[in-house]
């Protein structure tokens, strides 16, 4: 099946980027939130994102003006059902993604891919949600997608061949570099990032340092383009958090625990950037 019309769900920083290199990438994209201000506001960012090209040179408004015209808005899965290939970028929970995928089984074509786009979560348990598990696979894109390289690709159980070529395909297509790796909790991404900002928590949490000297001994001793704190505060301590929980959850190990001040600040809702506050203050 050639795919020319792709469906985003979830409009929010991972959703609106991955809208945002497909429609660059000349492809259809249908961006589906629960809410026409999510959706916006997804639109807007996918916007400013591209006017910076613009004022670099990089494009011209009327590219600018194509990429956009591609991207249409939804707040119902219903209108996905004319998509060729389905991205799924909401939350990192599994019940909100299983009712998902559920749902999308009934309202897209047969044939079409069904990809989710979890940092962490069995794709075996989601490909269980739906009557096709040979079409269900992991499409993991990192964080800011319009800049990053790699698309991690995994495996459920049940995907097939086909499933797997046509994915690493189309994150070629999109200018992405696939790398292929199996369904373990966290895959191989955050197996090894989310121990790392985990352990920086903990250095924080113990007074091994301020979060400046935390983050900034990383930067520069390790070469990382940031540090620990500021990366956990730009994925999002949510999901940082929920990622921890499928680790330790998943392999047993205490050595995943969730540090207790991760846990405090998404309890006082301090998210990171998406809410102004996580380590650091971004309300100005
Ligand atoms: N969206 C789109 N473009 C963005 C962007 C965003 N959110 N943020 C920055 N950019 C672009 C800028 O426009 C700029 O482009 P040009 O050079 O072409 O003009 C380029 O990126 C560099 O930006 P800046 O000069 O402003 O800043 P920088 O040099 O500090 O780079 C960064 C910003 C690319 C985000 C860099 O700090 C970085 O690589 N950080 C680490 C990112 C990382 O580790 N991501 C993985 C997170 S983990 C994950 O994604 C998996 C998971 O499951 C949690
Ligand atoms: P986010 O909080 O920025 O956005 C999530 C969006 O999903 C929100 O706009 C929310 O309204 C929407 N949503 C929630 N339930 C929905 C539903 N039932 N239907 C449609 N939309 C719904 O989160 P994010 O950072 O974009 O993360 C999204 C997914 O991508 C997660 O699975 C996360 O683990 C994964 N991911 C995140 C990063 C990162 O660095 N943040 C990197 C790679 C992968």
């Amino acid at each position: 099946m050639s795919i020319q019309k792709i469906g985003v769900i979830g409009a929010g920083q991972m959703g609106n980027g991955i809208a945002h290199v497909t429609a660059a990438a000349g492809l259809d994209v249908v961006m589906c939130d629960i809410q026409q201000a999510f959706v916006d506001k997804g639109l807007a960012t996918i916007d400013k994102n591209l006017q910076r090209g613009v004022d670099k040179g990089r494009m011209t408004a009327e590219e600018k003006a194509a990429v956009m015209g591609r991207v249409s808005g939804a707040t119902s899965l219903k209108e996905l059902a004319g998509c060729d290939f389905v991205v799924e970028a909401v939350v990192e929970n599994l019940d909100v993604k299983t009712k998902i995928f559920a749902e999308l089984d009934s309202v897209c074509r047969a044939g079409v891919i069904l990809a989710t786009n979890t940092s962490s979560i069995s794709i075996t348990k989601i490909a269980a949600a739906t009557e096709r598990p040979e079409l269900v696979i992991g499409m993991h894109f990192m964080n800011p997608v319009p800049v990053m390289k790699l698309v991690e690709v995994i495996r459920g159980l049940g995907t097939s061949e086909e499933t797997t070529k046509a994915t690493l395909e189309l994150a070629e297509k999109l200018g992405k570099t696939a790398v292929e790796c199996r369904d373990f909790p966290g895959f191989v991404s955050n197996r090894v990032l989310m121990p790392m900002i985990n352990e920086a928590i903990y250095c924080l949490y113990e007074g091994v340092g301020e979060p400046e000297a935390i983050d900034t001994i990383m930067k520069l001793g390790m070469n990382h383009p940031m540090g620990p704190l500021t990366l956990a505060d730009f994925i999002g301590l949510d999901t940082c958090l929920a990622i921890l929980e499928v680790l330790h959850e998943g392999l047993g190990d205490p050595k995943y625990r969730p540090c207790p001040l991760l846990r405090k600040h998404v309890e006082a809702g301090w998210l990171g950037r998406k809410t102004g506050r996580g380590f650091y203050d971004y309300s100005k």
